[in-house]
């Protein structure tokens, strides 16, 4: 590629971070004057902004790049191609080498996204991994447009080394961005039109400003801010769950009554080997200090089968914990080694088969909790948050308190917040009937 792209589109893979740094991304190319596209097929520069967490997701990236230069062939064109995110950082060169892309930038250098670009449509090397010191923060545009709920990154990274897990290796230390930052940032959002923001961190709860208060300070923060109706947070871990936190959830009203606490396993055996440093009982204990301030709250989590070693026993505690706790949903993971982390050169694996029915056996359970936390909504009535326009004309969907997608028939506008009677709950959705509108 030798001329400089005019227009782009950026697919992002795995988690919600990576749907902020693409959303960023995006704003950064658009202040350059590219045009962004909706059809990755059709654009001069593609950004892939990929995820690394396991050997799955890693593999997309590869099968993409493949498919959008066939395609593009096809209609006699040559994108550029970028590759950002988790992949990015990890394999750096590597994907140059294997996949002959343009460009190669990391989750903490993509503020320099532009200069790479130009730098690749020059014909020069593209490649930054870097990790400054200095926050890429600084250097993006300001928020303009977003839809009614928005996501806000206000820390990254991770200490914890659960012995599984590439984060700690992709995105580095934690760091959180000052509060000043933070809050200036959420206005832009709610001027620019978010009524919910979503908090977003590796360890989201291990946030602390420079005087070491935590997260809740920012919460009570946000809280302050003028047309801003819900707060949310996601992923905190079960260590940085301090007591202020908890009454934040008692005392702050925008705050939503959903919590994501991964737990991974319910036997201690296998927390110990994952690294963990919390135990089920611990976990448990943790759970009951936050229902004891807010006994509504709907819990959600993140789980791995198969770890090297776990037994049919220990599986079996997985299982025990999930029917203890009512999960209102989570997610759940076959053990996929990584590279570098310590659990991939763990002997006694878990044969495929067995990971399989395992999963299915966990997913199982967890459907059956979703179905019947959404069925114990039913004939209640609650304020959803209108995101979009549903399939039938008329038709509305949002989400409630509790995270669940809820659709009705309304002439409410996208980002209204009105008062809906659970009418139907099915295992994915509830359908709700509007009630008095909620002065906007
Ligand atoms: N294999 C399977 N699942 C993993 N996760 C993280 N690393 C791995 C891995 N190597 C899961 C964890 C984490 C979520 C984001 O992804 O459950 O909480
Ligand atoms: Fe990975 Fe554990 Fe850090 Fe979560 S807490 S990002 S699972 S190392």
């Amino acid at each position: 590629m030798t001329t400089a792209p005019k227009t782009f589109h950026v697919k992002s893979f795995g988690c919600q971070m990576n749907v902020y740094d693409g959303e960023r991304m995006g704003e950064l190319m658009a202040a350059e004057g590219l045009t962004p596209v909706a059809d990755a097929d059709a654009a001069d520069l593609v950004v892939l902004n990929t995820c690394h967490i396991r050997e799955k997701a890693t593999e997309k990236v590869y099968s993409d790049i493949g498919r959008i230069r066939k395609h593009a062939a096809a209609g006699g064109r040559k994108p550029m191609i970028a590759v950002a995110g988790c992949v990015a950082q990890a394999e750096g060169a590597e994907i140059v080498a294997r996949a002959r892309v343009d460009v190669v930038v990391g989750p903490q250098a993509y503020h320099n996204l532009p200069d790479l670009v130009a730098r690749a449509a020059a014909g020069a090397p593209a490649l930054d991994t870097d990790m400054p010191p200095e926050s890429k923060f600084g250097a993006l545009p300001r928020r303009r447009r977003v839809g009614p709920s928005a996501f806000l990154t206000v820390q990254e990274g991770c200490d914890k080394f659960c012995t599984y897990c590439v984060v700690p290796y992709t995105r580095g230390a934690e760091v959180s961005r000052p509060m000043g930052a933070i809050v200036d940032e959420a206005r832009a959002l709610v001027d620019a039109g978010a009524r919910e923001i979503t908090l977003l961190g590796q360890n989201v709860n291990g946030w602390r400003d420079a005087d070491q208060n935590g997260l809740e300070a920012l919460i009570h923060a946000l809280d302050r801010i003028e047309g801003l109706a819900r707060i949310r947070y996601t992923t905190s871990h079960p260590n940085d769950m301090t007591d202020g936190l908890i009454r934040a959830h008692a005392e702050v009203e925008k705050l939503m009554p959903f919590l994501h606490l991964p737990v991974q396993a319910g036997s201690d055996r296998v927390l110990k080997a994952m690294n963990r440093s919390h135990t089920r009982d611990t976990y448990l204990r943790l759970l009951d200090r936050i229902r004891a301030v807010r006994p509504d709250i709907a819990l959600s989590g993140d789980f791995i089968v198969g770890f090297p070693g776990e037994t049919d026993a220990e599986f079996e505690e997985t299982l025990s914990l999930i029917d203890e706790v009512g999960y209102a949903q989570a997610f759940s993971f076959k053990y996929s080694p990584r590279p570098g982390t310590p659990a991939a050169t763990m002997q006694d694996t878990v044969p495929a088969a067995v990971m399989d029915e395992r999963l299915q056996r966990l997913q199982a359970a967890l459907n059956r909790d979703q179905a019947a936390f959404n069925a114990a909504t039913l004939g209640r009535t609650c304020e959803v948050l209108i995101e979009r326009k549903g399939k039938l004309p008329g038709q509305m969907l949002g989400k409630s308190p509790w995270l669940q997608s809820v659709h009705l028939m309304t002439d409410a506008a996208i980002g209204d917040i009105v008062e809906v009677e659970v009418v139907r709950a099915d295992p994915n959705s509830l359908a709700g009937v509007e009630r008095v509108r909620a002065a906007a």
